[in-house]
C-alpha cells in the first residue's frame, strides 16, 4: 500500500493519532534548568523501566493501530545502553514506522554512524546557546564541545537535515536569537525555537518571563526577512523561509500559539505509562499488563484496548492558558520531550 495508512486511534474531537513519542530513560547527563532541577535524584528504579522486549511489544501494538511515526526521547535516549539495538529492532518491524530521535547530542560523536547503520534517519539535537559559560549555566555541565562534536558526527553520518531545538530563557540566552540562526545557516542546520513550557518540576516557569513566538519572530526579523511556509500539517513548528529560502527557521509557540487542535501524538514513558499529552493528569499503565499472567494474545488485546482508552480520554488542549492549569507532577525528563 503506497498511500498513508489509516489510523484507528481517533479521539472524541476527531483527531487521528499516528505519532508515538517513546521515552527510553528518565536519566540525563545534562541538567537543563527548564527541564529538571540540577540536584534531581528521584530516578525511576531500574526494575520499573520497560525492558527492550517490552518496549518493542508496545511499539508493535501501536503500529498495528495506525502509529506510523516513532520518536525516541528521554531524558537522554543515548544513555540507554542498548540504544543501537533498539533502533535496529524498531526498523525491523513489519511496516516500519518513520523513526526519529531527540537527543542532547553528547554521545553522538560515538553513536551517530552506528545509529544511522541501524536505520535511524532523522535527528533533533537540543542546543540553546553557543557560549560555553551560558551552556554551563543552563545545563550545569561543561559539555558544549561535546554537543558540537555530536552535531558534526550526525552530519557526517548522513542524518540530514540535522535539526536543532533551542529554548530561550529571559536574561540568559535570549540575546542569542539571531546569532543562533547565523550559526545554523552557516552550518547547514535546521533551527527551531521552542517556547518554554511549564514542565520543569523545579517550578521556575513564569508566564511573565516567557520569550514568546512573537518576540522571537521580531528579533529574527531585525536581521532576516521571514515569510511563512504555507503547509504546516500537524507539525507544531511554524516554518519561515529565510530571505526567500530555501533555508527555513521554525518557531514552536507551544504556549502562546497552541497547536493542540492538530495534535496527532501520544507518549510512552520509560516506565511503561501511556499518556495522551505532555500535560495529562492521567497515565495508563501498560507495563503491568506485560508483566501479568495473561497469555500473549490476551496481553496484546489488553494493550490495544489501553491505546484506545488513552486516546478516547484525550482533552482538547493543554490548558496552560487557563487559570485552573495544573503543571504535571513529573518533570519533562520523566515524560519525554
Ligand atoms: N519547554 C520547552 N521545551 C523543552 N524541552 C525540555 N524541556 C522543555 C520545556 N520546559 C525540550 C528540550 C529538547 C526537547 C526534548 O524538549 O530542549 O529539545
Ligand atoms: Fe537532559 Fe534534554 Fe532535559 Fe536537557 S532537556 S536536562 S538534555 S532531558
Amino acid at each position: 500500500m503506497g498511500e498513508q495508512r489509516m489510523t484507528q486511534l481517533v479521539d472524541t474531537y476527531g483527531r487521528g493519532h499516528r505519532d508515538l513519542r517513546v521515552s527510553l530513560t528518565d536519566r540525563c547527563n545534562l541538567r537543563c534548568t527548564y527541564c529538571m532541577p540540577h540536584d534531581f535524584a528521584a530516578w525511576l528504579p531500574s526494575d520499573e523501566l520497560l525492558t527492550t522486549d517490552e518496549l518493542i511489544s508496545i511499539i508493535k501494538v501501536g503500529v498495528s493501530q495506525g502509529i506510523d511515526e516513532i520518536r525516541l526521547t528521554g531524558g537522554e535516549p543515548l544513555l540507554r545502553p542498548d540504544i543501537v539495538e533498539i533502533v535496529s529492532r524498531i526498523s525491523a518491524i513489519e511496516n516500519p514506522p518513520i523513526l526519529s530521535m531527540t537527543t542532547n547530542g553528547l554521545a553522538l560523536a560515538k553513536l551517530a554512524t552506528p545509529l544511522f547503520d541501524a536505520g535511524l534517519r532523522r535527528i533533533n539535537i537540543s542546543l540553546d546557546t553557543l557560549d560555553r559559560e551560558v551552556f554551563k549555566k543552563m545545563t550545569y555541565r561543561d559539555r558544549l564541545d561535546d554537543v558540537f562534536a555530536g552535531i558534526q558526527a550526525a552530519k557526517d553520518a548522513g542524518l540530514l537535515p540535522v535539526k536543532i531545538n533551542a529554548v530561550l530563557l529571559r536574561g540568559i540566552n535570549d540575546g542569542e536569537v539571531t546569532s543562533l540562526l547565523d550559526w545554523a545557516l552557516a552550518e547547514d542546520l535546521n533551527l527551531r525555537f521552542i517556547e518554554q513550557m511549564p514542565l520543569d518540576a523545579g517550578g521556575i516557569w513564569n508566564r511573565a518571563e516567557l520569550i514568546t513566538a512573537d518576540e522571537i519572530f521580531e528579533q529574527l526579523s531585525s536581521k532576516y526577512k521571514l515569510s511563512p511556509v504555507d503547509y504546516r500539517g500537524s507539525s507544531p513548528a511554524e516554518e519561515f523561509l529565510i530571505d526567500g529560502g530555501p533555508a527555513t527557521v521554525g518557531i514552536i509557540g507551544s504556549v502562546s500559539r497552541p497547536f493542540c487542535g492538530a495534535c496527532d501524538r501520544i507518549r510512552l514513558t520509560s516506565d511503561g505509562q501511556l499518556r495522551s499529552c505532555l500535560f495529562s493528569m492521567k497515565e495508563t499503565d501498560l507495563r503491568g499488563i506485560l508483566r501479568s499472567d495473561l497469555s500473549e494474545e490476551e496481553k496484546i488485546e489488553a494493550l490495544i484496548s489501553k491505546f484506545h482508552v488513552t486516546v478516547k480520554d484525550k482533552l482538547p488542549g493543554h490548558g496552560i492558558n487557563d487559570p485552573s492549569f495544573i503543571q504535571p507532577s513529573r518533570p519533562m525528563s520523566a515524560i519525554g520531550g
